[in-house]
């Protein structure tokens, strides 16, 4: 069942045009001149019910455009969203029940009252059933212990305390698709697994769709089954994660630590990346051999005092991904 579906979005800015040096600064103030800027540049697709989906991106990419235009905080210049078949443009209450968004650098909650009293604003201004309301309270308090935190103004929360105080504020109305803008973000490891287990738990029990953006490449490790992945407005991949690493890394690691460094490891599947001391770096393609043939190669041959086997780095994966 499609939750998502976005077709040949786009979304144009006017911005002022920069000319340069000091001469351009002052014809600028005198004679600015616009030019359009494709913030989202033709982007479509769709996300089955249940998908967490890591929506990356370097920065300036266009992702949080993209969230703001399905959430229906910005209009799309053309093209479509579809939530759950409607159009948030069109029907924005309706849509707006079935959302749920968390944008890390801002917050929802009202500084001036405690977090249980912001929950409270928040059932009135979005007419919550009380039912409900106590309801999710309860579920929410399981995942991420709101209530030790419930009577502190939110003002005087935790980075890491208030966004867990926003991951319960935007979830109170049972909504089936969750946006979550960067929601680690400046968090400490304590902080990021606790939320991401809350959104483990509520995409198991609830199957709450998620679209995670983020910059954290763990956070999509251990809950991303599919990354997109856009730069200067464009999708440039779309795919499982190991699908991704198969096709531009299909690398493992080999570490290991002799008594002695040879002159030179001639092995038909290994390629020597670094020797530090005793300690050399090798790299094999996991498709064409595999580590335990490798190990057993190299003890036959050499003395070895210990080893170490190493994945590749999904950081080095989509470094190169940005790159091209
Ligand atoms: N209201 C706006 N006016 C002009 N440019 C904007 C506006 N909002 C975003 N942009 C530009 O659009 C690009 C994409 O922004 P954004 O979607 O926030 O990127 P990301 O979230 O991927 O870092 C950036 O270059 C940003 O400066
Ligand atoms: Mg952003």
């Amino acid at each position: 069942m499609v939750m998502i579906d976005v077709q040949n979005l786009r979304k144009d800015f006017i911005v002022s045009k920069k000319k340069k040096g000091l001469r351009g600064a002052f014809v600028d103030l005198i004679k600015p001149e616009k030019e359009i800027f494709h913030a989202v540049d033709d982007i479509s697709f769709q996300l089955e019910k249940g998908e967490i989906v890591g929506y990356l991106g370097p920065n300036g990419a266009g992702k949080s455009t993209t969230v703001k235009i399905m959430c229906g905080i910005l209009q799309p210049t053309s093209g479509s969203v579809m939530i759950n078949g409607l159009s948030p443009a069109a029907n924005r209450k309706e849509v707006v029940s079935k959302l749920g968004v968390v944008f890390g650098q801002r917050t929802q909650l009202f500084w001036d009252l405690r977090l249980g009293e912001s929950f409270e604003l928040l059932k009135r201004i979005y007419r919550i059933d009380d039912n409900l309301y106590q309801t999710n309270l309860k579920l929410m308090d399981d995942v991420l212990q709101i209530n030790e935190i419930i009577d502190k103004p939110v003002r005087q929360l935790s980075l890491g305390q208030r966004m867990r105080g926003d991951l319960v504020a935007s979830m109170l109305h049972s909504p089936e698709i969750l946006f979550l803008d960067e929601p680690t973000i400046g968090l400490d490891v304590e902080a990021k697994y606790s939320i991401r287990k809350f959104i483990k738990e509520i995409n198991q029990n609830f199957g709450t769709t998620v679209i995670l953006t983020t910059h954290d490449l763990d956070d999509v490790e251990q809950l991303c089954s599919r990354i997109i992945i856009i730069n200067h407005g464009k999708i440039i991949e779309d795919g499982p994660l190991e699908m991704l690493i198969d096709r531009i890394a299909p690398y493992r690691y080999l570490i290991v630590d002799f008594y002695k460094l040879p002159e030179e490891i001639n092995h038909p599947e290994i390629e020597v990346m670094k020797k530090e001391n005793t300690r050399v770096w090798l790299r094999f393609e996991k498709n064409k051999t595999s580590a335990a043939k490798l190990i057993s190669d190299l003890s036959l041959r050499y003395q070895i005092r210990d080893l170490s086997v190493e994945e590749t780095k999904i950081e080095d994966v989509v470094r190169q991904v940005y790159k091209s």
